[in-house]
């Protein structure tokens, strides 16, 4: 493991505290997306520990070890997944931040993590002018070439100022998936001050810390993901800098997320209703106490332990195994539950960067759809979170006697026939 490039964490970087609570360790996992040519040398393949914590005054959950962005995004892999299911949902985010902020012809839309620009083309066919943020500048690039102005760096307090100088303050600021990536959120709120309209949106997309540990979306965890925010551990977060909480949809994208939208504390907003019922809920159901933490780690182990042996059950009755979709998720499925080459012959992915490599860790070669000349008998569903999409887009693998194994939250196989725990 290389020292020089991960920060432990001390004080949380929402309250401050540094009362903490372990909640699992799963040692050292090398990055979810290093997914690596098949020419490198894995001997200097670096692993890093994925340890998780929750701070008792916010109940954030957040790791320990913070891996240097550059290390993790100045060239990325992770490219937006071009899916039915991704398309769907996000015209649903431009319907609903429509809604929400109000947006007029001709506002600024601004992202933060845009990605290869899928996001925002979907905004501007609404006729907003857009700007994507992204530090990787492989991925911003594609996204010039789309046509979508792209500042390919991170968004902090400078780069927010740079951007509201040059085109004025932006009505929405959106951050899919990205906000529990970033570190030091102080700095990127005081960015989404310098930008923000008066009567602007922040609205963020994150997986829902509870989503996580009801439906045991224990791989969603993973060196780019910091933090796994509570709907009142965002709250006191916006609260400390100056921002109300407005509105929140979960929604089901990632294993469930939520989409959550602040607005300045003075500005002209009223939180919705639902924003307290969730809040209320939280505090009912137990996140906020540490048995909850206690009993989601033991229950952790007792799927994975439940998954290894399935699989390597299946494995020495004969069966072929493989995995579908070569997800981030995936590699800490496949790290923790100790499946390797042994075990899953191929992983299978439709995203061009993966093909031709192997899966971090574990050195199993990713196959293009079209590269699968014999399907295994079980696919192990690595890209659970699009279940039903695959499932019905794979109907002749099923037809065919096929099994997918789901992982998560218990495992369960899925055949034409059957459905079984
Ligand atoms: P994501 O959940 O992080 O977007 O990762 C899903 C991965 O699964 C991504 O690498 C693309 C891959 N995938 C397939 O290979 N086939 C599919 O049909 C879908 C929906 C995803
Ligand atoms: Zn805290």
């Amino acid at each position: 493991m290389s020292t020089d490039v991960i920060r432990f964490v001390t004080a949380c970087r929402v309250c401050g505290s540094e009362r903490w609570q372990k909640v699992i360790s799963f040692g050292n996992v090398p990055l979810a997306n290093g997914f690596l040519e098949v020419a490198d040398s894995y001997a200097h393949e670096q692993a890093y520990p994925l340890e998780v914590i929750s701070c008792r005054e916010c109940r954030l959950l957040s790791l320990t070890a913070v891996v240097d962005p550059h290390v993790l995004y100045r060239t990325y892999s992770y490219v937006t997944s071009d899916s039915e299911t991704m398309a769907r949902h996000m015209r649903t985010v431009v319907r609903l931040c429509r809604e929400q902020a109000g947006l007029a012809e001709d506002d600024l839309v601004v992202e933060l993590g845009s990605n290869t620009g899928d996001q925002l083309l979907a905004f501007r066919e609404t006729g907003a002018r857009v700007l994507g943020v992204d530090p990787a500048r492989n991925l911003a690039k594609i996204a010039e070439d789309r046509g979508v102005p792209t500042v390919s760096e991170y968004f902090d307090s400078t780069t927010a100022r740079a951007v509201a100088a040059e085109h004025g303050r932006a009505s929405l600021i959106l951050g899919r998936h990205v906000f529990a990536h970033i570190d030091d959120v102080v700095d990127v709120l005081a960015g989404v001050h310098a930008l923000l309209a008066e009567d602007g949106l922040f609205t963020i997309e994150v997986p829902y810390a509870v989503d996580l540990l009801d439906r045991l979306a224990f791989d969603t965890i993973y060196h780019e993901h910091l933090s796994y925010f509570l709907i009142s551990t965002l709250d006191t977060l916006f609260a400390r800098h100056g921002l109300r909480t407005v509105h929140v949809e979960r929604l089901t994208v990632h294993g469930g997320s939520v989409l959550v939208s602040a607005g300045r504390a003075e500005g002209p907003w009223r939180t919705h209703e639902r924003v307290r019922e969730l809040i209320e809920h939280e505090r009912c159901g137990g996140y906020l106490s540490d048995g909850m933490y206690e009993d989601f780690a033991a229950r952790v182990r007792k799927t994975c332990d439940g998954l290894s042996r399935l699989v390597r059950d299946l494995v020495a009755d004969g069966h072929r195994v493989a995995g579908y979709g070569a997800s981030a998720k995936g590699t800490t499925l496949l790290n923790i539950c100790g499946l390797g080459r042994d075990e899953l012959e191929f992983c299978t992915d439709t995203t061009p960067q993966k093909q031709g490599r192997v899966t971090p860790g574990t050195h199993i070669p990713v196959l293009a759809p079209g590269d699968v000349r014999q399907p295994p008998d079980y696919y192990l569903l690595l890209a659970w979170n699009y279940a039903e999409e695959i499932m019905r887009k794979e109907s002749a693998f099923l037809d065919a006697g096929g099994g997918f194994i789901v992982p998560v939250p218990e495992p369960t196989v899925h055949t034409r026939a059957v459905t079984t725990l």
